[in-house]
């Protein structure tokens, strides 16, 4: 495969360096936490190999809630992103079609582009409140197609698929007996999605997920997909033992002992994010340049300038950066016009976040043309 750097990935903060952003916009996660705020044992551990499926106990507790399930069905993986790319180069060759929503989070769509897949491309559309038309799904099947793709809640709008919107995809795929991706890693993420993870629905479903996101843990690089097809989950191991053996014995401890008392950090995790949240609602009610459809999921929001400004997008993005030092995901991420940027409202405390906003207003003014 020949790899290509994506520019989300190129271009993001920690590779900028945080240092050099003081209002950073552009995350799509909560808070980071820090080890001393996790209260570990870990003196005992035992740094040696361990099992290749990943901590029984830490799989059984991922699956807790889902009466179908249970650790078989799932496979830790390193974050989300390694999950993606499992599923992705174990299930599909340059032979095979995909179906895949755009915009989307960038490994999603490069993965399978450079497996060399043909894919067809779902656009999201603004206008359209960014909602998902599974007839369009229905519509893009061809002989070859093996894969459906999607991502709820959504990155970078943070729309959620209802229940019954994803049921009419997963029968879709039944019907075809192809493989519905539903990447999930937002699930958890502040506004709490309504219904079980989608995997329990079908053996056709892969649900992937991580800690990243909802819990501001993606330094631990740890992350899942769920399946109840245990045949397909092994040729998952297949490629997870190919590429790293197994995950780290630190990184899943860690995970574990965070995972048995994570509901003590959701209440503080959740009120910062939503304080910003309505931080964000206030901020576009007064700034009538811009528009955005308001999330239901995650802690993103898409907005964009209005179509009658005229205004020059390298120098807005350049201004924000090195004269306000703020950073926000700008559209290119997500092959999207720049006009387009995702704003993070978890990271952030409240007044950085504010600050952020007021930055993006003033960079705004000094790049009309
Ligand atoms: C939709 C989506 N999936 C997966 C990932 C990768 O997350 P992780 O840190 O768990 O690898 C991201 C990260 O931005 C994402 O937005």
């Amino acid at each position: 495969m020949l790899y290509k750097r994506m520019p989300i990935e190129k271009e993001s903060p920690e590779e900028i360096g945080y240092d050099n952003i003081k209002y950073n916009l552009s995350e799509s996660s909560v808070t980071d936490i820090k080890m001393s705020e996790l209260n570990l044992s870990l003196n005992d551990l035992k740094l040696e190999y361990i099992g290749h499926r990943g901590k029984a106990e830490l799989r059984q507790l991922i699956v807790k809630d889902c009466n179908n399930l249970n650790k078989e069905n799932v496979l830790l993986t390193n974050g989300a992103a390694g999950a993606l790319f499992i599923i992705n180069t174990s299930l599909l060759t340059a032979e095979d079609h995909l179906i895949v929503v755009r915009p989307n989070y960038a490994t999603n769509i490069e993965v399978p582009r450079t497996i060399g897949c043909s894919i067809s491309f779902i656009d999201l559309q603004f206008e359209q409140s960014w909602k998902l038309d599974s007839q369009k799904i229905a519509a893009a099947i061809q002989p070859n197609t093996k894969l459906i793709s999607i991502t709820s809640p959504h990155n970078p709008t943070g729309m959620l698929m209802s229940e019954a919107e994803i049921n009419e995809i997963i029968l879709i795929a039944e019907q075809h007996s192809i493989y519905l991706l539903i990447d999930e890693t937002y699930r958890d993420t502040c506004f709490k999605t309504p219904y079980p993870v989608t995997a329990t629905k079908s053996k056709n479903v892969i649900s992937v997920s991580s800690l990243s996101k909802a819990f501001g843990l993606p330094g631990l690089r740890i992350g899942w997909l769920i399946t109840q097809d245990e045949i397909l989950l092994e040729r998952f191991l297949a490629a997870k033992e190919m590429i790293y053996i197994s995950n780290s014995a630190l990184d899943e401890e860690v995970a574990y002992q965070f995972y048995v008392a994570k509901e003590k950090f959701a209440t503080s995790i959740n009120q910062k994010a939503m304080l910003n949240f309505q931080l964000l609602k206030e901020w576009l009610h007064k700034e009538t340049r811009m528009e955005a459809v308001l999330p239901q999921g995650g802690v993103i929001c898409f907005a964009r300038f209005k179509e009658d400004l005229n205004i020059d997008t390298a120098k807005f993005y350049n201004t924000l950066l090195n004269k306000y030092q703020t950073m926000v995901g700008p559209g290119h991420w997500f092959e999207m016009p720049d006009s387009y940027m995702r704003i993070g409202f978890g990271w952030t405390d409240d007044i950085v976040f504010k600050q952020g906003l007021e930055n993006i207003s003033a960079a705004m003014i000094e790049s009309l043309n």
